[in-house]
């Protein structure tokens, strides 16, 4: 932040793969794969979804990225090394606010100079948040399976990280 109404950002081509990083199961890998809500993954698991509203975001693999020339090899390696960095200091960060990090959203991007960087918001918008005490869902799921305390909700993270 510059300061309080403006924000230093760099221009980036976006690569068109949403990653998630998953450490507990919720959402799609419970009604996709039959995990039980809840569940501590031993290890996390990285998806990659195609960045296509048209075609529905749909699940994808490395191989179908290469194919389609979204990424090549040692791009993907970058961004799932990073991936896994951001999950380790995420998951850190937020469970010393007493919030456990369930999944999360990223998108990466290149800049001027080809070097791959987190693009995209990091919020209760993109990120599955749980009370570490009580397991009470604090981010979209409120919304998207019309718990309420939406906005409660939201307020309670920005009032534990600020
Ligand atoms: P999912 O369980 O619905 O696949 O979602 C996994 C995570 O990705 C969850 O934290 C919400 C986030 N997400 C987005 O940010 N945007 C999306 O369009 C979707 C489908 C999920």
């Amino acid at each position: 932040m510059v300061s309080d109404t403006e924000m230093l950002v760099n221009k980036v081509n976006i690569i068109k793969v949403e990653v998630v990083c998953r450490n507990i199961a919720a959402g799609s890998l419970v009604k996709k794969f039959g995990f039980t809500e809840g569940e501590k993954l031993g290890t996390p698991i990285v998806e990659y979804y195609l960045k296509s509203d048209e075609l529905g975001d749909p699940l994808f693999t490395e191989d179908h990225i290469f194919a389609l020339g979204l990424a090549n090899k040692y791009d993907m390696d970058i961004i799932k090394k990073m991936t896994l960095r951001i999950n380790d200091l995420l998951g850190k960060f937020f469970i010393e606010k007493g919030i456990k990090l369930v999944d999360f959203k990223l998108e990466f991007g290149k800049d001027k100079n080809g070097n791959i960087i987190l693009a995209d918001e990091i919020s209760p918008d993109t990120c599955r948040l749980w009370d570490s005490e009580t397991n009470k869902k604090l981010d979209k799921d409120r919304f998207r399976f019309d718990l309420g305390e939406v906005e409660e909700a939201y307020l309670e993270i920005k009032n534990r990280i600020v």
